[in-house]
């Protein structure tokens, strides 16, 4: 299967940046480099063609067509295939029938941030580390006019074209790269999401410096990250840095205060900033499924006090900002 950014690169938008954008994806997706992004393109092309009767992302279980539209075969391949692409971490999915229960519950978090945030009707977004592109999905359905999800994991990526396969939606456009594979200031965006990212850049102000750089002055970022308080032992001037592991995470850098993190928005240029939520995940909200390989949150804290991770640190949580450019 051939990969074509052609939907993406030609929109109007991204004129000024076309053949930057256009080199940057060729890079990113040779083949030599990522090995199995070959045999999961292999995957999709041998998805079932099923017309889907009916599709629903307004609703906390993002629906991909009716049990009925499908042959009792092609269901069948469906979940044999769909099952090829695990771990699905971010989710839930109904895939004619095909009941993806994702290792995250993550409409819980878009409930607990999207009565916050400015109305996303008519806006252009962006989603900064947007895993499968669940919560992309959801932003369409609360109104947005379009919705650019970028992330570099090729399977997250993959799972993707899984649902565009029946969805084909022209309003959402994923590209397999990080923020810092962006061309500079690609000044676009109306809303900005960033959830779940900041603790895997190594330099939080860096990350925020290029957040801000995706938003037209007045754009709103949204920021979804962990956090401690302002009590928890270790901190060096409102950061905690894990020693090596975090809930058994290699990469996780920093782990600031609200109050630091605060600070760190206005140094980015922003104002307007609020804490709109904070939330100690729960064991219901990341948890083990059948559509993930391997642990989860249980495992990753202490068996013995779930209020820390197994390394001692304080169980995760996290909060989400709200600023202006
Ligand atoms: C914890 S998940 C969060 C997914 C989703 N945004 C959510 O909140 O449920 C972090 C995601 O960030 C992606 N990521 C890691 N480094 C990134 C980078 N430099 N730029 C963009 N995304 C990145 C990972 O691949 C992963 O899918």
């Amino acid at each position: 299967m051939h990969l074509n950014f052609d939907h993406f690169l030609n929109r109007s938008d991204f004129a000024p940046w076309r053949s930057q954008l256009a080199d940057m994806l060729e890079a990113q997706v040779q083949q030599k480099k990522h090995g199995h992004l070959n045999e999961w393109l292999e995957i999709i092309q041998t998805l079932p063609d099923i017309t889907a009767s009916q599709i629903e992302f307004s609703t906390n279980l993002i629906t991909i067509g009716k049990e009925s539209d499908a042959t009792p075969a092609e269901i069948g391949q469906l979940n044999t295939l769909l099952r090829q692409l695990i771990p699905w971490r971010k989710g839930p999915y109904d895939f004619f029938g095909v009941s993806i229960d994702t290792e995250w519950r993550s409409d819980r978090k878009w409930q607990r941030i999207s009565p916050h945030i400015t109305n996303l009707s008519g806006r252009r977004v962006l989603d900064v580390g947007c895993g499968s592109g669940y919560h992309c999905w959801r932003m369409l359905g609360e109104g947005a006019d379009y919705v650019l999800g970028i992330d570099p994991t090729k399977r997250f990526f993959v799972q993707y074209l899984a649902c565009q396969r029946y969805i084909k939606s022209e309003k959402f456009d994923f590209i397999p790269v990080g923020i810092e594979d962006l061309p500079e200031k690609m000044v676009l965006f109306d809303t900005t999401f960033s959830m779940g990212v900041l603790y895997h850049r190594r330099d939080m102000q860096q990350h925020l410096l290029e957040l801000c750089d995706t938003l037209r002055d007045g754009g709103e970022l949204v920021l979804e990250t962990l956090i401690v308080d302002e009590d928890c032992d270790g901190l060096v001037n409102g950061i905690l840095i894990p020693e090596d592991r975090y809930a058994a995470m290699r990469n996780v850098w920093n782990i600031p205060t609200i109050a630091r993190l605060e600070k760190e928005l206005k140094l980015a240029g922003f104002s307007n900033i609020q804490c709109i939520e904070e939330n100690v995940t729960s064991l219901d909200e990341q948890r083990r499924t059948d559509w993930i390989k391997g642990y989860s949150l249980k495992e990753f804290l202490d068996p013995n006090d779930i209020s820390k991770t197994r390394e001692g640190y304080p169980a995760p949580k996290r909060a989400t900002m709200i600023a202006t450019k």
